[in-house]
């Protein structure tokens, strides 16, 4: 048995959590819009055409934004194919995905379906092959009245109540020479205060979020940032961080561990900000968008594995179906999310249906929730609130990458209006039960609400449509308090949600 301690205080405040650090994204590839979001033909389908079975499972993610419609797809994107009659928008290739394009569904479309799903749009712009004019006319055809070319054209579409779309990208991984239009800091950052600019000056309540680095591993990490902030700095209010973590060489300490490295690369975005922020003599703190993480591995090669042939629409691409070990891992980026939330405003899993997602659908047929569907819908809806700065004691493991890793993983988030507390934690122990102890001296008249686990046997354990309940979480027992003190003894490799709520008086 492996023992660990939690020290929780009132005083000890990391911040307060945005809503949108739960976010989802939806992009234009493989069956996540059509046939994952959008099935006209589908029996359960809506008016609109969408999934309403979906619709369900992404509210009860209970996802305050959603970033559309890509994605490296973003970059090579024509908005206006996706607007009007749909019998008149044009087919096109997607170079990202080298898939076919339909364009049935657009911007319109995609406004109508976060209003379903209690999310608010957050839109990139394509800064890949176009630049500041097409994206200022976006914001044009969505945020203004009326009167003008753009806003009278999205009237014209039966819309004549401005969408009110707040928050903008601008680009995606314009760092990555995948990218369409791929480029240097200095072009990036030139093109992309100019379109700030423009798109700003078409409605000053939005709000920017420029392109940090693709990933933490890129060469240009760092020098990237800090020459695009400082072309944008005074522009834009976020800088987007993106990260995925896979297990493909089958070591699943290291694995576990990845999550201590989302910490530390927000770290490193937090002390670039606040560079620029100190050279151009600053207060103003630039926020972190972290726009994509989720684990991927699963699919790597699967076009080929599965003979998924270029210019398909739709193909079923990056369909990785998710084990309880990847959910631990997921467990344990959205600890690291939370006890980053002081700078961290914004946070899109990637993505949401059928594409590295936590909602998968049969053509046709039902939705089912994967197994890194339980802890993001934890966390979201029981992590709003005030997050407090756990210190914890606990012992440690090596592992291929790092040194020193905490077996226990945990945020604390609290809720000042109720008084309840949520506490979430990972035990990463493979074989080994952890005693936790909560030194809760600062909170007095808790009792124990509702304990979660995800835990299952078999790591490599799925859910699959065929047999969707196979890893759930259940309520465990167990946890108790005496006096300030909590205990709980956590399972080997398993996810943990304690809520604690205020004892009503007598
Ligand atoms: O989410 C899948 C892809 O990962 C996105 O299109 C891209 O931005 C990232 O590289």
């Amino acid at each position: 048995m492996l023992n660990a301690s939690i020290i929780l205080d009132k005083d000890f405040i990391v911040g307060d959590v945005d809503p949108r650090l739960f976010g989802g994204f939806a992009e234009h590839l493989g069956r996540h819009i059509y046939g994952g979001i959008y099935e006209p033909d589908h029996p359960g389908a809506d008016k609109d055409g969408f999934r309403r079975d979906v619709i369900d499972l992404v509210r009860e993610l209970n996802m305050p934004v959603m970033r559309y419609p890509g994605g490296n797809f973003v970059s090579g994107y024509h908005w206006e194919d996706g607007v009007g009659p749909r019998e008149q928008r044009p087919v096109r290739l997607d170079l990202a995905w080298k898939t076919t394009e339909p364009n049935q569904f657009g911007a319109n479309e995609f406004v109508a379906w976060c209003r379903k799903v209690n999310s608010a749009p957050m839109l990139a712009v394509n800064l890949g092959t176009r630049g500041p004019e097409e994206a200022r006319n976006l914001v044009e055809y969505c945020n203004h009245t009326g009167g003008s070319q753009w806003s009278d054209l999205r009237r014209s579409h039966g819309h004549t109540s401005p969408h009110g779309v707040k928050l903008w990208c601008l680009g995606n991984e314009m760092d990555g020479p995948w990218q369409m239009g791929h480029k240097t800091a200095t072009e990036y950052g030139r093109v992309a205060c100019e379109a700030a600019k423009l798109m700003k000056w078409t409605d000053p309540t939005i709000e920017l979020v420029v392109c940090g680095s693709s990933h933490r591993g890129m060469a240009t990490f760092g020098k990237w940032e800090l020459e695009v902030l400082d072309h944008t700095f005074n522009h834009v209010d976020y800088i987007s961080i993106h990260t995925y973590y896979g297990n493909a060489d089958n070591d699943t300490p290291n694995f576990l561990a990845k999550p201590d490295g989302m910490s530390e690369f927000i770290e490193d975005v937090v002390a670039m900000c606040d560079t620029v922020a100190a050279i151009k003599k600053s207060r103003k703190r630039i926020m972190l968008s972290f726009d994509e993480w989720n684990v991927w591995f699963h699919s790597h090669g699967d076009r080929k594995k599965r003979g998924i042939k270029e210019w398909d629409i739709a193909p079923p691409l990056l369909e990785d179906s998710y084990t309880l070990e990847d959910a631990l891992c997921v467990g344990g980026m959205l600890i690291a999310l939370l006890n980053h939330c002081d700078r961290v405003k914004i946070g899109c899993i990637a993505q949401v249906v059928n594409v590295i997602a936590p909602i998968m659908t049969v053509k046709g047929g039902p939705a089912w929730r994967q197994t890194i569907f339980y802890p993001f819908q934890h966390a979201s809806n029981f992590g709003r609130g005030r997050v407090l700065r756990p210190l914890i004691t606990a012992p440690r493991y090596d592992c291929k990458e790092r040194k020193g890793v905490p077996y226990l993983m945990a945020a604390c988030v609290h809720d000042p209006a109720s008084g309840g507390l949520a506490l979430f934690a990972v035990n990463r122990s493979l074989d080994q039960k952890m005693e936790l102890r909560a030194d809760l001296r600062a909170f007095d008249g808790l009792c124990v609400r509702e304990w979660h686990v995800l835990r299952h046997d078999d790591l490599r354990a799925a859910n699959t449509p065929e047999a969707p309940n196979t890893v759930v979480p259940r309520q465990a027992t167990g946890a108790a308090l005496d006096g300030s003190c909590l205990s709980a003894i956590l399972e080997p490799a398993s996810w943990n949600v304690i809520r604690l709520a205020r004892r009503q008086q007598p």
